[in-house]
C-alpha cells in the first residue's frame, strides 16, 4: 500500500520575524490537503514563533546529539522540542559539507532526536562525481548504511534522497535513475529494519518545483519531497503539496 506523502519545506537560511504570515499562509492551504503531511523546517530562531502562529509540523534544520553542555551556538533536541519544533532534518549535505559532519555523528544526531521525541529526516545524497562515475547507488546506500538510527519508528522516520548536483540547480536526475536509487534505499531500509523498513518515507529533494512535482511523485518508491526554494512561497509550495494529494 503506498504511504501517505510527505511534503516538507527547508527554508535553510532564509526567513525573519515579518514571513511569519508566509508561514501563516502555507499552514493555511495545506489544510486543503489533509491526505498530505506537510512539515516546514525554519531557522531556530523563527520555531517558536512559527510554531505558535501554525498547526501546521514546525522543525528545525539540524540538531546537536548532545542533551546540553559546552557546544557554543549549538541547540539539542530538547531545546528543539521546548520551542515547539515536531521534527528535525539531520545530516543535509549543505552541513555534512561546510561542518564536516560525519555519518556517524549523523545518526547520533538521528537517535538523540528521535529518544527525544522529534521525528527525523535524515538526508543522504551524492556528489556530481559519484554520479559521473557511476557509482551513486554504491555510496548513497553506504551513507544510509552508517548514517541510520540503530532502530527507528517507522512513522518518525523519513530518508530524504538529496544529489548534491540537483540542489538549487534547477537539475534534477531522470525519472529512472530515482526509480533505481529509491528501489536500493528501500531494500536496506528493509534490511536494517525488517518489515517497519516497507514504511520508512523515503523523500526525494532537489529542484521539486510544481512543474516537476507530479512526475516525480509517480516514481515508484517516491513517498514525498524535501522541497528547498520552492517551499519559500505558498504560490511556489502548495502546488507541490497538491502534486502529492
Ligand atoms: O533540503 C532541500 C534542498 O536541499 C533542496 O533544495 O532549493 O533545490 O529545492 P532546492
Amino acid at each position: 500500500m503506498a504511504l501517505k506523502k510527505l511534503v516538507a519545506g527547508n527554508w535553510k537560511m532564509h526567513g525573519m520575524s515579518g514571513d511569519i504570515a508566509e508561514i501563516e499562509a502555507i499552514a493555511r492551504t495545506a489544510r486543503d490537503y489533509p491526505q498530505v503531511d506537510v512539515a516546514l523546517c525554519v531557522p531556530a530562531i523563527l520555531i517558536e514563533r512559527a510554531a505558535r502562529a501554525v498547526d501546521l509540523p514546525i522543525g528545525g534544520q539540524d540538531v546537536h546529539f548532545a542533551e546540553q553542555g559546552a557546544h557554543t551556538g549549538c541547540i539539542s533536541a530538547k531545546m528543539l522540542r521546548d520551542a515547539g519544533a515536531k521534527l528535525t532534518i539531520v545530516g543535509h549535505s549543505e552541513r555534512r559539507d561546510a561542518q564536516r559532519e560525519s555519518d556517524e555523528e549523523v545518526k547520533a544526531k538521528a537517535e538523540a532526536a528521535l529518544a527525544c521525541g522529534l521525528d527525523v529526516i535524515l538526508c543522504i545524497g551524492e556528489s556530481l562525481a559519484v554520479r559521473e562515475a557511476g557509482s551513486a547507488v554504491e555510496i548513497v546506500c553506504a551513507q544510509l548504511a552508517a548514517s541510520l538510527p540503530r532502530q527507528a519508528d517507522p512513522n518518525r522516520l523519513a530518508i530524504a534522497y538529496e544529489p548534491i548536483w540537483a540542489i538549487g540547480t534547477g537539475k534534477i536526475p531522470t525519472m529512472a535513475e530515482i526509480a533505481e536509487m529509491h528501489a536500493a534505499l528501500r531494500r536496506q531500509l528493509q534490511e536494517a529494519y525488517g518489515a517497519d523498513g516497507a514504511d520508512v518515507r523515503i523523500l526525494y529533494g532537489g529542484s521539486v518545483k510544481a512543474s516537476n512535482a507530479s512526475e516525480i511523485f509517480a516514481v515508484p518508491d517516491v513517498d514525498g519531497a524535501l522541497v528547498g526554494g520552492a517551499s519559500l512561497k505558498q504560490a511556489d509550495f502548495i502546488p507541490i503539496v497538491a502534486a502529492a494529494a
